[in-house]
């Protein structure tokens, strides 16, 4: 098999079914049977490695991550994600189960949840600039905007093991206090890219710096937290043609908006619904090299919506064309490059729509 067919069924999987998979396995450690582990099973793991051991998602497990973070942050990055990276939020997680979860997360480590002051942290953000760009940059970017690609992407280099994350992220600034993120810079992430800056030689006076600037990407990120709109689940459009006309105009506006029909299919032509008349149902599934070798080398996930697929359907005398809405999908993932792919391919739907059924 392809070993794009091969990742985008695993991401697929684990996404929607594993979950019984992911029980059975739990079930096998009897002392590790907690809500939280549960959860953090059908949630979690497909990216973050069972028992937090990593994977598109970082280590959770380390002892210096645990170290470095407070219950709270860990509960708001579960809640908030990191808007436009692959960590995706979960807004619809009770309060219980997302403690249950960070409780789970915290047990990888035997300690206790370290203490944190809540003294904001002064610093001088010009000098953390210029601290950044000298041992920062080429990691997490030169605007804090973290590692290239989006974790399971092709375009990320697998020499790399740990993505670094993005700081001037929304749900990474909302998350973190300040004294989250200096606790973080003074201990580093042993066993990851990330050195400990102390032993790296640099000050307090130094991290306190690279602290206020981080937290000064707060302004520039706010407008880009991701404001989810409501999408509709379903596109659909009336055709004022008939059944076998609008099949045949589809085809063509596939062609005409630079794609190519790469299958078709006659589903269900001549049920008859009692009282209702004849059900006819057809589906055209479209797309373009180009679309999918774009898509696919961005990120696997795009897959999801390719090739496109529209069905043209007549019941009781109506002909419709239906599609559902790749944008649905991608609220779930919380990635920009993704949405903006969804959106993309909403449009063209829109323009086949609107040329098949004028
Ligand atoms: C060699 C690459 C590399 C360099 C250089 C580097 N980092 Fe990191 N950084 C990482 C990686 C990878 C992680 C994720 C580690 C993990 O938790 O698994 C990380 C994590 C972090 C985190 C925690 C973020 C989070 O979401 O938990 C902060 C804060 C951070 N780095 C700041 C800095 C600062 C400030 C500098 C410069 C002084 C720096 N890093 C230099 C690779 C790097
Ligand atoms: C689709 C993949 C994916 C899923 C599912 C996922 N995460 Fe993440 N998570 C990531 C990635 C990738 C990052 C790093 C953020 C970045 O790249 O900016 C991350 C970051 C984090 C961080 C911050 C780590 C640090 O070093 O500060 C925590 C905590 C976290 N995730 C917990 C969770 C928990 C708990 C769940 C389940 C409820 C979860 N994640 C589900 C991909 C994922």
């Amino acid at each position: 098999m392809n070993p794009v067919l091969i990742l985008l069924s695993v991401v697929v999987l684990s996404l929607s079914a594993c979950a019984q998979v992911e029980r059975a396995e739990i079930t096998s450690d009897r002392d590790e049977e907690t809500a939280g582990a549960r959860l953090y099973a059908q949630y979690c793991s497909v990216c973050h490695g069972n028992h937090g051991r990593g994977g598109v998602g970082v280590p959770l497990a380390l002892e210096d991550f645990l170290e470095s973070v407070s219950n709270q942050y860990i509960e708001r990055t579960i809640r908030l994600g990191r808007p436009g990276r692959v960590m995706p939020a979960f807004p619809r997680l009770t309060d219980q189960e997302v403690q249950a979860i960070t409780e789970y997360v915290r047990s990888f480590h035997w300690a206790d949840e370290p203490l944190f002051s809540s003294e904001p942290v002064e610093g001088d953000p010009e000098l953390g600039g210029k601290l950044f760009i000298a041992f920062c940059a080429r990691c997490h970017g030169a605007n804090g905007e973290g590692g290239e690609g989006t974790g399971v992407s092709f375009s990320r280099p697998t020499f790399i093991p740990i993505l670094a994350p993005a700081l001037n992220n929304a749900g990474y600034l909302a998350s973190a206090s300040d004294q989250v993120i200096k606790r973080s810079l003074a201990l580093g992430r042993e066993r990851t890219p990330m050195r400990s800056l102390s032993a790296m030689g640099l000050s307090e006076q130094n991290i306190d710096d690279l602290v206020s600037y981080i937290r000064s990407f707060q302004t520039l990120s706010a407008d880009r937290a991701a404001i989810k709109r409501p999408v509709d689940a379903v596109l659909v459009q009336q055709s004022p043609h008939s059944y076998e006309q609008t099949i045949e105009r589809i085809r063509q506006a596939v062609v005409n908006s630079g794609h190519s029909v790469v299958r078709e299919e006659l589903l269900g032509e001549g049920i008859v619904d009692p009282g209702e008349g004849e059900r006819k149902q057809y589906v055209v599934y479209f797309g373009s090299l180009q679309i999918i070798s774009d898509g696919l080398a961005h990120d696997p996930r795009m897959g999801l919506f390719l090739p496109g697929k529209i069905t043209i359907v007549e019941h009781a005398g109506v002909v419709k064309v239906l599609a559902s809405n790749p944008e649905q999908y991608t609220a779930l993932f919380n990635n920009i490059a993704l949405s903006d792919f969804a959106a993309m391919l909403h449009g063209i739907y829109l323009a086949i729509f609107k040329e098949a059924t004028s």
